[in-house]
């Protein structure tokens, strides 16, 4: 039997999973685990948080909490989320587990005595003010290529430009938006070149299974050229380096987290009782092992991780890793910081349903992002809803039901012997691939659905193995659809008056149909495939862990429902969505971008920028002359030595300095601004003065010597 071991990228514990993220990585992990379990294939699906790492540091650091109650907080969330989403996971793990800052250690050991790790000097940039080397995502500054003033640590997002963080130019730190400065450590480095040419055997002899985004990014890597990477980081938040010397330092967070997917499935091992259980998962070739995630992981795991698993040697490879493309919502990228996102449990605490969970996975699987960017609209998700699950899939099963309750009690109707034989005979030819060949009696109508309904099977579960769910989903929905339309041409409800035996066979086929559906749709529709098998008094298998199904897909075109069976009460699997419900969903999320817009407007307006600064033409000036204006007690008449010219300037400080006080005095000039005629006296400036706590005005000074007209930023 297959062996199946199917990861799924941890998620950061920093946030909460969003609708993009399960339908770049966690949905299909779990529509290939469900259907693979429905095969009887051995099946373990793991997955865990990523709890290390700079961001996590920082956010902490931003909500005043400490990095393990953060990552306490959004690991439960998380691990809540997927649980309430029917994601099938056995085990969802953590990386702040004992048992993997263990593992990991361990690992690192083994690869620096196989002579795999090398240490190396380097420069960085540091943040004095937060006490951080600066991870590359954590710097801006100019552009060294084409200046461009908001590129990015390593990388330039207007010209594209790649670079070591030190060629910034004006580098600020994006934790506390002072500049950095350069400072020297040493990191470990795992020597990733020496791996190239193995590398690039390991993915050309998988080339043919791989999907076509996947080979042009790893591929585009190998062709650079692989450089070593540093895998260590100076942090006090993450798995210790275990080694005297390396006080202060962490194995990076990427390096540890793919040894994660083997701790996680240690301690999953443990909590069965069964230690050692985790080995047959990672180190016998029979495991075939299936990497799921999304775009941004993908040479982490085609390049990095084979490459850490070689090195130590005595572990499986993964053997496909079916990265899908991004989703986008409403047509625009999903970005956090702009609110345009729709967390997984925002969409639970306003959709609790388990059938509105269902119509979730459904528009996901049925939108996956399997070969370009795909979109989620919220009026798709109430079209699909509506027209496909309502009116198509739940709406067939519906008037099975109900008919088999009028008409025959609620048992299924009785069909002739051989009708039964036969049925079995064509529906395993179907998986044998051989022409079905109908014996007398069957008609067109039954011929062309039964056809159908043997042939997709087999089929759909071929689009499974080649990991193109979209396509498993749609073809699933279109049996669905094939069914109802044969219920319509068969029209039981005016024949079964005259020739029930009619009705009887159309019944006895829609019955069948529906059972094959309870199978068909469970890796996608689990909650109602469960509730659909309990109408139909089945017992119940969805794919879940621990399952014992056995071949249960291609059991499902065999006739599961025998005549005579009691089938259960008819209810409605699918409730339609109003399209108010809808609509109050788009609302609230083009509203919450606005809001987020508005205020972040509003912070620009309230920040003063350096052009404004600049407006003002701070200088230094020196005071030439000064006397008192007649007929008022505090101004003053100066006259200003700015360098190039010479300013009048009126100014009220008469009751602080005496005018003699003021003659030769450095003192600085506002000289942009427009002039004014004080008491009849023009005023081409104005001196700054900070305010003494009687509200008495005292010059502003340099406390070292400049010359006059120097610039004051
Ligand atoms: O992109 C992410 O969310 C990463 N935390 C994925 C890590 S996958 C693997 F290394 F564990
Ligand atoms: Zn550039």
């Amino acid at each position: 039997m297959a062996r199946i071991l199917i990861t799924a990228a941890l998620p950061y514990a920093n946030g909460y999973i969003h609708l993009g993220h399960c339908a770049g990585a966690y949905l299909p992990a779990d529509l290939f685990a469900r259907y693979a379990r429905l095969r009887g294939y051995e099946v373990l699906f793991l997955c865990g948080s990523d709890e290390h790492g700079a961001p996590i540091t920082i956010a902490a650091e931003q909500e005043g909490i400490s990095p393990q109650e953060l990552v306490e907080h959004y690991h439960r969330a998380n691990a809540e989320a997927f649980a309430r989403l029917g994601i099938s996971f056995d085990y969802y793990g953590r990386t702040t587990d004992p048992l993997h800052y263990e593992f990991a250690q361990r690992f690192f050991l083994d690869l620096l005595h196989k002579g795999y790790l090398e240490a190396r000097q380097e420069e960085q940039f540091y943040d004095p003010v937060a006490n951080l080397f600066l991870p590359d995502r954590y710097v801006e500054g100019t552009c060294p290529y084409c200046g461009y003033e908001a590129a990015r640590g390593d990388q330039c997002d207007q010209c594209g430009a790649y670079y070591n963080q030190l060629e910034l130019r004006n580098p600020r730190s994006l934790i506390t938006g002072k500049p950095p400065i350069v400072r020297r450590t040493w990191h470990w480095y795992f020597l990733l070149s020496r791996f190239q040419k193995v590398l690039e055997r390991y993915i050309e002899e998988r080339a043919d299974q791989w999907k076509e985004n996947v080979l042009q990014q790893t591929r585009s890597w190998l062709r650079q050229g692989l450089s070593d990477r540093p895998i260590t980081r100076d942090l006090n938040w993450g798995v210790p380096v275990p080694l005297p010397e390396a006080q202060g330092k962490v194995l990076y967070v990427w390096f540890e987290a793919l040894l994660g997917y083997i701790s996680i499935t240690q301690r999953w091992a443990h909590q069965r009782g069964t230690p050692e259980l985790w080995q047959q998962w990672w180190m016998e070739p029979k495991t075939r092992y299936i990497a799921f995630i999304g775009k941004d992981n993908i040479v982490f795991h085609t390049l990095m991780f084979p490459a850490m698993l070689m090195a130590h040697g005595g572990y499986i490879l993964p053997d496909n890793v079916p990265a899908n493309e991004f989703l986008n919502l409403e047509g625009q990228k999903f970005s956090k910081s702009r609110h345009w996102s729709i967390d997984v449990r925002d969409f639970l605490a306003d959709f609790p349903e388990e059938h509105a969970v269902d119509a979730l996975r459904y528009t996901l699987a049925a939108n996956l992002p399997e070969t370009r960017d795909a979109d989620f609209s919220w009026r798709d998700f109430g079209a699909r809803t509506n027209n496909e699950l309502v009116a198509a899939f739940g709406n067939f099963v519906n008037r099975t039901l109900q008919f088999i309750h009028r008409y025959w009690e609620g048992r299924i109707p009785t069909v002739p012997e051989h009708f039964l034989q036969q049925w079995s005979q064509l529906a395993e030819g179907a998986w044998k691939g051989t022409t079905l060949q109908f014996g007398e009696g069957w008609s067109p109508d039954e011929r062309t659905f039964l056809e159908q309904l043997f042939r997709k099977p087999p089929h759909i579960a071929q689009l499974y193995e080649r990991f193109r769910f979209r396509e498993a989903v749609t073809e699933t929905m279109a049996l669905a659809r094939a069914a109802n339309k044969f219920f319509n041409d068969a029209a039981p409800w005016q024949v079964v008056g005259d020739t029930p035996e009619l009705a009887a066979r159309a019944l006895f086929i829609c019955a069948q149909a529906t059972g094959t559906f309870a199978v068909l749709f469970a890796p996608v529709l689990p909650f109602a495939a469960r509730r659909l098998y309990a109408l139909l008094r089945l017992p119940v298998f969805v794919g879940d862990p621990e399952e014992k199904s056995g071949d249960l897909w291609r059991r499902a075109t065999q006739p599961l429902l025998l005549p005579g069976h009691l089938l259960g009460e008819p209810c409605l699997l699918f409730a339609k969505l109003p399209e108010e419900r809808i609509e109050r969903q788009r609302a609230k999320l083009y509203h919450a971008v606005e809001t987020a817009m508005k205020s972040s407007a509003s912070a620009e307006n309230t920040y003063a920028t350096l052009e404004d600064l600049q407006r003002l033409g701070l200088r230094i000036g020196r005071i030439i002359a000064a006397e008192p204006i007649a007929g008022t007690r505090k101004l003053l008449r100066l006259q200003v030595d700015l360098g190039s010219e010479q300013r009048q300037i009126v100014a009220g400080i008469a009751h602080r300095y005496r005018p003699e006080q003021l003659i030769g005095q450095a003192i600085v000039v506002a000289t942009k601004l427009k002039p004014a005629v004080i008491r009849g006296v023009e005023s081409q400036g104005m001196l700054l003065a900070a305010t003494t706590a009687e509200g008495d005005p005292v010059l502003l000074a340099p406390v070292a010597e400049v010359p006059v007209g120097a610039e004051v930023r």
